[in-house]
């Protein structure tokens, strides 16, 4: 089997520069694990646990023949990373049961023949605050500007500076503690995607790249602690957080998102009725 995969020359020659094949595994891992993240979007609701949606995930991957990539991934125990109002990334799904005015970031990586899609979405469980309701539209919208900055002979510097100044001009901060990735056959490969930076810094953009981008947004400061089960990331000043990830593919002429909602459930309201 041919997998087709160059590496960079310029700047960092240890980026897998990715072809036809690649993508369309990628495509088709992106489209189960958003489909995932599709089908949580009734199942988040006030009563229910943490833990039930890593069980319904679970065997969602296992009806279409997926792997979680995060369960036994270094010391993880499940299937799907829950983080739940000031959580900023990898909550462990367990017995907390969901309450009105809870905002949720479920993230999801299914491994189809391989390949990794990874992507996570904002759940309102109930009705949330203006205040959160603001935060998760940011956040949402912050994503797509940085997506929307990816072009072949664009730096990755443009994506975090997108990111950024649009986050910060709403009166949010960008977490700077976790940061996007290269993807593929590994989860987590080169190179870093910063959520912050500056225009024209690091490396250049060519097609085949394979990435994703994850900005975690405050509303209130950027700093962030790791609680004692070495896992759950909270912000120090207790204020919420929110993020949206998609994995993305850089073409010869732009970008191709892999992890787009089937059912146009992108953000917040789902309005499924
Ligand atoms: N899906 C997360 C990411 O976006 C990583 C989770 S690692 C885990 O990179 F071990 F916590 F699952
Ligand atoms: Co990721
Ligand atoms: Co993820």
């Amino acid at each position: 089997m041919n997998l087709d995969i160059a590496y960079t020359k310029r700047l960092d020659s240890r980026i897998k520069l990715h072809g036809a094949e690649a993508f369309e595994g990628m495509r088709r891992a992106g489209q189960l694990t958003a489909q995932a993240l599709d089908m949580l979007v009734p199942e988040v609701k006030p009563g229910v646990t943490t833990q039930s949606l890593d069980d319904l995930t679970f065997e969602f991957a296992m009806d279409h023949g997926a792997v979680p990539a995060p369960l036994n991934y270094r010391g993880f125990t499940k299937s799907i990373c829950t983080s739940l109002n000031h959580v900023v990334c990898h909550g462990i799904p367990g017995p907390r049961i969901l309450r009105d005015g809870d905002i949720l970031n479920i993230d999801v990586t299914l491994i189809v023949d391989g390949w990794h899609g990874d992507s996570s979405r904002m759940y309102p469980v109930g009705k949330i605050s203006r205040a959160a309701e603001r935060l998760v539209a940011v956040t949402y919208e912050a994503l797509m500007r940085g997506v929307g900055a990816v072009a072949p002979g664009g730096h990755i510097g443009d994506i975090g500076a997108a990111i950024q100044s649009y986050a910060e001009g709403e009166r949010c901060s960008v977490v700077r503690d976790f940061c996007g990735h290269g993807i593929g056959q590994v989860f987590h490969d080169r190179p870093n995607v910063l959520h912050y930076g500056r225009a024209g810094d690091g490396i250049e953009l060519q097609p085949g790249m394979l990435f994703t981008i994850e900005p975690m947004i405050n509303l209130g400061k950027p700093q962030v602690k790791i609680k004692s089960d070495g896992w759950t990331a909270v912000t120090r000043d207790r204020s919420l957080s929110a993020q949206f990830e998609h994995t993305v593919g850089v073409t010869e002429t732009g970008v191709e998102v892999f992890t787009v909602s089937p059912a146009g459930l992108h953000q917040p309201p789902y309005d499924t009725a």
